[in-house]
């Protein structure tokens, strides 16, 4: 018995010594120490020793048993660890690697304009509303003192959806809207700001669609110095303190008397070059005292109430501020374009 003992304990360690899989080491230790492995086994037939025999066999059996378990536990240690360095080989990352750069956007330089000229006007007291884009040909046309057959409607060149339907050519119908909504009943300042179409062919300084940025003030007892004096704020927080700006008589159907305001030219600072054509003066927006035709229109007594009104570009302001030379330049998203004003 001591024999088969010895036989067991040197079979089982040769076997753990080739072994190279922690699966087929469990395996050995099952087939040797398991209840049904051999160590096991032979224990079984103790039964038959003698009582002089058995605590010496007893005894190897315990030294066999101890031998098997420690070889099995040793392999056990070198096989985990080696499967653990395979892993952690397989799953190793480079963190010396360069990074994938990130593209980061910003607002578009007309949102950023816009915006600009919303904070300017909310901090002097305006709210800001918006209306539709396709319009009723009575608020885009009518209610601004531009009946059917007027001929300043030439003015706009309009995209007809039906007879009594646009897409509006300015978006003083917002501020016709505005009037009707208070329908006479006190006084307010607002700023609509908004997309503008109207049939023109697409050049450097033309586009079948642009944006507009245009004010009301109504109350009573609104004059035009207030106008000036609103516009003169505008244009020196916009375009820099030292600007100057003056007011040329104009036509509007809606205002009465009507200007167009320019600000002095800050290339040449008003003594004259390309940018301002020679001039020193370069035209910003259209202005005046709302027609009382207007605001009857719009429920205001025009002999208890008068206004002022004024309209601009965005693209104009812009490209002015920015020196950008295309307004085709903030449609086209080109992002070479944009993301110079990333910063701005
Ligand atoms: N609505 C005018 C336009 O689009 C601009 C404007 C607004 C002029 C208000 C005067 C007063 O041309």
């Amino acid at each position: 018995m001591q024999e088969q003992l010895k036989a067991i304990q040197q079979e089982a360690l040769s076997k753990v010594e080739e072994v190279n899989d922690l699966k087929e080491l469990q395996a050995i230790k099952v087939a040797y120490l398991g209840k049904k492995g051999s160590l096991t086994q032979v224990l079984r037939g103790m039964g038959k020793l003698s009582p002089e025999e058995r605590p010496v066999v007893g005894e190897i059996a315990n030294q066999v048993r101890e031998a098997i378990t420690t070889a099995i536990e040793e392999k056990n240690t070198i096989l985990e660890n080696a499967a653990l360095e395979k892993q952690l080989q397989a799953e190793s990352i480079d963190v010396t690697l360069p990074g994938r750069p990130v593209k980061v956007g910003g607002p578009h330089l007309l949102t950023k304009v816009i915006e600009e000229i919303e904070d300017l006007f909310i901090g002097m007291g305006y709210e800001v509303r918006e209306g539709p884009e396709v319009e009723t040909d009575y608020y885009n046309f009518e209610a601004l003192n531009l009946p059917k057959d007027h001929p300043a409607r030439d003015m706009q060149d309009s995209f007809y959806i039906t007879n009594e339907l646009l897409l509006r050519t300015h978006t003083s119908p917002v501020q016709a809207r505005t009037m009707k909504e208070y329908n006479g009943e006190k006084g307010f300042k607002m700023i609509c700001p908004g997309k503008v179409y109207r049939r023109d062919t697409d050049d450097a300084t033309h586009s079948h669609q642009f944006t507009q940025i245009e004010g009301l003030y109504v109350d009573k007892d609104v004059k035009m110095s207030d106008l000036k004096g609103v516009l003169n704020v505008f244009a020196k927080r916009m375009f820099g303190e030292d600007r100057k700006i003056r007011l040329r008589p104009s036509f509007f159907p809606f205002t009465e008397p009507s200007v167009e305001m320019d600000i002095s030219c800050k290339v040449c600072d008003g003594h004259g070059c390309n940018v301002c054509k020679g001039t020193g003066w370069i035209e910003i927006l259209g202005a005046g005292m709302v027609h009382p035709n207007v605001l009857e229109m719009g429920g205001y007594d025009p002999n208890v109430y008068s206004g002022f009104a004024f309209g601009m570009g965005p693209e104009r302001i812009a490209m002015l501020k920015y020196g950008v030379n295309d307004i085709r330049q903030f449609y086209l998203n080109d992002s070479r374009f944009l993301k110079q004003f990333h910063q701005a």
